[in-house]
This record gives structure tokens, sequence and C-alpha cells, in this order.
């Protein structure tokens, strides 16, 4: 069994984060997206693992995240010219897959459950796919099935304007090596897409053994800014324990599941859990409320925050009001003038630098 993480496309959906890095590696409680799949994948037992990879974020991907050692596994990195459909990157990835049955991965996703149930329904059922569903309020965002009343997959459409149910399809999906032959007898989408909702199609069209189960637990597609933050949400309520490893000035306040790393340091401040602080953070007179992770490298000097993500060496001083629901890009740079507006609410990309007049 062998895994196929999808780390290419656009990222159209975060920019202007994504304008100047990887969507995949944008992170979640610090740690990119993308190494949570890796994770997942290695926990379920499968170490050979491929990553589509695009010319633009292709070299990021591939330095961040390195050759699996760090995970346990082995990693190959295989290049997608062009972000044309899910379908066309397992036609790329087909000489690092060979006949092998494999997990094809969304690197954008992220899930609660562990692999390994699924893994055995696939395996001891001999199948030819395994799909998961969850009920959605927006299917239209999404691939959609339409199922019978035993459960049966009867069919996918990519995006419906008009959803035949709200069951969407999940971003991991198990393949025996036929999914090759379906994909060589699929037309583009009318976005021109080769998608790997119509191959399916093409099984099912085929009587070949499709089956689908419902996913309980959280879900997320991390591919706009509200889902990064509900994604850090639930990641930071489920997977923080305390741990204070930089200096805490006895005026400063750490109520709660805090982490704070290595040769950070916060001065005459209030930190309200869950939280996670990165390394060589300096924080004076700050309230950081619960849901917020901060990066290495962050700054931030009379600021007030809860429920944002603030990504690598950016820097905040001198702001009274509230930020909340943020994601601030990497190196951006917030300051004050003297007259202060009274609500606000940002999505900032990298290198910005902002000042409220
Ligand atoms: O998240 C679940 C949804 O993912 C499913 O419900 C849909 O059926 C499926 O088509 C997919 O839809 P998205 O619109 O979310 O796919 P997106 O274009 O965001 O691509 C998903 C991941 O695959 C993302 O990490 C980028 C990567 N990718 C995408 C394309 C189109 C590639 O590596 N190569 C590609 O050509």
């Amino acid at each position: 069994m062998k895994a196929l993480i999808l780390s290419g496309g656009k990222g159209t959906r975060l920019r202007p984060l994504t304008y100047t890095g990887a969507k995949q590696l944008v992170p979640v409680a610090n740690k990119p997206i993308l190494w949570y799949g890796i994770e997942d994948i290695v926990a379920a037992g499968i170490t050979d693992i491929g990553i589509i990879i695009s010319p633009e974020t292709g070299k990021e991907v591939q330095t961040k995240t390195g050759n699996g050692e760090q995970f346990g596994a082995n990693i190959t990195y295989i290049l997608q010219e062009q972000p044309a459909g899910l379908a066309h990157a397992v036609k790329v990835a087909q000489p690092f897959l060979g006949d092998s049955p494999f997990i094809m991965y969304l690197g954008d996703n992220i899930i609660q459950s562990e692999l390994a149930t699924f893994l055995n329904t696939f395996k001891k059922q001999q199948l030819d796919a395994l799909i998961m569903l969850r009920r959605v309020a927006n299917p239209s965002a999404f691939g959609v099935a339409k199922i019978d009343e035993n459960g049966r997959v009867l069919q996918l459409i990519e995006k419906p304007k008009d959803p035949p149910s709200n069951l969407a399809l999940v971003g991991i999906y198990f393949f025996a090596n036929t999914i090759h032959d379906a994909i060589a007898n699929i037309q583009p989408s009318a976005r021109g897409e080769l998608e790997i909702t119509d191959a399916i199609q093409k099984l099912i069209d085929r009587e070949q053994k499709v089956e689908a189960c419902t996913l309980e637990g959280w879900w997320l597609d991390t591919g706009k800014k509200d889902d990064l933050l509900e994604a850090n949400r639930i990641i930071l309520d489920t997977q923080i324990t305390p741990s204070i490893q930089g200096e805490v000035d006895d005026k400063s306040q750490i109520i709660g599941r805090v982490q704070i790393g290595p040769g950070t340091k916060v001065v005459n401040s209030s930190i309200r859990g869950p939280v996670i602080i990165g390394n060589d953070c300096y924080l004076e007179n700050c309230f950081i409320g619960p849901y917020s992770s901060i990066a290495d490298g962050v700054t931030l000097i009379e600021a007030d925050l809860e429920h944002s993500v603030i990504l690598q060496k950016a820097t905040i001083a001198g702001i009274h009001q509230r930020i909340v629901d943020s994601v601030i890009g990497q190196r951006a740079q917030l300051g004050v003038a003297p007259r202060r507006p009274k609500a606000i609410r940002f999505m900032i990309g990298d290198d910005c630098q902002i000042e409220l007049a």
C-alpha cells in the first residue's frame, strides 16, 4: 500500500497568503496542514508516500518537509507541471504508484478519525474504491454523492449547482490499481480539469466495487480563511498539552492550556489558553486570548488578540482594539497611529505593512 498526497494546485482561495507560499504549508496550531496528513498516513502503517508538488511552490514544500525521515516515512516528490485536476495528478504519479493500491489524500484536508479502520474495510472487501462522505451545509462547494437507501453510491457530481444530497466527498480516497484505467477513459470537465469524481463515477458505471463510508468526527478542508481558523480552533482544543519552555516574567499570567516554545520571552502579559506560541517570540503588555496560534519569531507589543493565527516573524504593536478572527501573514507589520478606529477584522498577506490612521 502506498500513499499519494496532493500538494500542488494554486491555492487561490487562501490568497493573499498563497501568493508567496503553498497553501498546504500554512500552519494550523503552528504545524503545516500537510504534515497532519503525513502523520495520519504513517499512523496507519503506510510509509511509502508520494507528494504531488507544483512548479511554483514545490521547492518550498520539499525543503520544509524533507525526505520523510522526521515522520518515519520515505517521501518521493512528484512534479505536476499544471494544476490540471486531481485525476491528472494520479496520472502523473503513475510511475511512482505502479500497480500498488493507494490512499489519495488532499494536502489541505485534516480529519479527526484514524485511517486504519477505513483501510481495513478497503482491504478486506477488496474494493476498487472506498470514498468517505460527510454531511455538510454547503454541498455545492464539494463533490457530492447520491446514494440509495442501502447506502450504495449511485452517482458522484463535482460541485453541483443543484446538489442531489448534502453528502460531500471528503478529500481522502482509497484506490486499487483499476483507477488508472478509469482515469485513462475520462475527459476534462467543464472547468478543464480531469476530475477524480468522474474517474470514480467511471468505476461505478463499470459496476466495479465502489463503497462509501460516512465520516464521524470533524473534517476540515482548510482552503479558506474561516475554515483555517476553525481547523486552528479544533486542533488547539484537542491537541495542545501545556508546556512552557520560554521565559515568563512574574508580572505575566498564564491560564489554561498554553504552549510556549524555547527562546520566547513573555513580559507583563496575560495568556489564556488554549494558545500555542512558537520559538523566539517577544510579547510585552499583551492579552492573548483563546484559540490563538503564534508562529516562530513573532513580536507582539501592546497587542490584544484572540481566535487568530499569526504567521512567522509578523509584528503587531500598539493596537488596543481586540484583534479577532484574523490571519496575519509572514513578516506582516501592524502598527497604529494616535487616532484609532472602533472595529477591525483582518486577513492580511505576507509582507504587508498596515498602519491604522
Ligand atoms: O476537500 C474535498 C473536496 O476536494 C472534494 O469534495 C471535491 O470532490 C474535490 O474535487 C476537491 O475539491 P477542491 O475544490 O477542494 O479541490 P482543490 O482544487 O482545492 O484541490 C485539493 C488539493 O489538491 C489541494 O491541496 C491542491 C491539490 N491539487 C489540486 C489540483 C486541481 C493538486 O495537487 N493538483 C491539482 O491539479
